[in-house]
């Protein structure tokens, strides 16, 4: 898909990028970016609890409230753990920090993070409140989550920010 026939310069817009600037992870195991291994966990948290929080409506049932609690803990714990690594690879990457994008996601990220951690801290404090409070919060998340998500994709597919190319490519 990268090279021209002569096999000398890239014929991909983001591989002329990639020569330009490096934007490798600085944070990565064995090769993988940690902060790509670690934002499947808000993703998926975010959206079950959003998921919990309509079973609880639609039921009743107060199952739904304690899996509602652990779950927004998880999504924002998770959220936070994701943000101290891409907030390494931000600092620590010159390439990264150059990109407007990266900081864009950021804010959204951070956004993000924060109502995770107020929906959490609203169920610790009184169970009861997602109806509607916790749930607004979730729909929130939802929609910030794939805001986020998807301008995170963008980073890596069109800027090809924390990726490794290999010399073949
Ligand atoms: C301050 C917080 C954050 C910063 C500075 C940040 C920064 C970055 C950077 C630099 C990348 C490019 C890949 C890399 O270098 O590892 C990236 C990718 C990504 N980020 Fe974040 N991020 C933050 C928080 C989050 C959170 C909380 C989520 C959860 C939704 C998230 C979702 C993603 C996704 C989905 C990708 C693309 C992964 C892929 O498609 O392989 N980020 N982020």
């Amino acid at each position: 898909m990268a090279n021209k026939g002569d096999g000398t310069r890239p014929h991909s817009q983001v591989l002329l990028e990639l020569q330009r600037l490096d934007v490798g992870s600085a944070v990565a195991l064995v090769g993988h970016p940690i902060h790509v291994m670690l934002v499947h966990f808000p993703v998926a948290f975010v959206v079950a609890t959003l998921g919990v929080d309509v079973f609880y409506w639609w039921s009743g049932d107060a199952f739904w409230l304690r899996a509602g609690l652990w779950s927004a803990g998880v999504a924002f714990w998770s959220g936070v753990a994701a943000s101290i690594v891409g907030t390494a690879e931000l600092l620590l990457v010159r390439g990264i920090r150059l990109h407007e994008a990266s900081w864009s996601h950021a804010i959204a990220a951070m956004t993000l993070v924060a109502i995770a951690g107020a929906s959490w801290g609203l169920r610790l404090g009184d169970p009861a409140s997602v109806l509607p409070h916790g749930l607004v919060l979730s729909v929130l998340a939802s929609v910030m989550v794939g805001f986020a998500g998807w301008h995170g994709g963008k980073l890596v597919f069109d800027h090809g920010l924390g990726i490794l190319v290999s010399p073949k490519n």
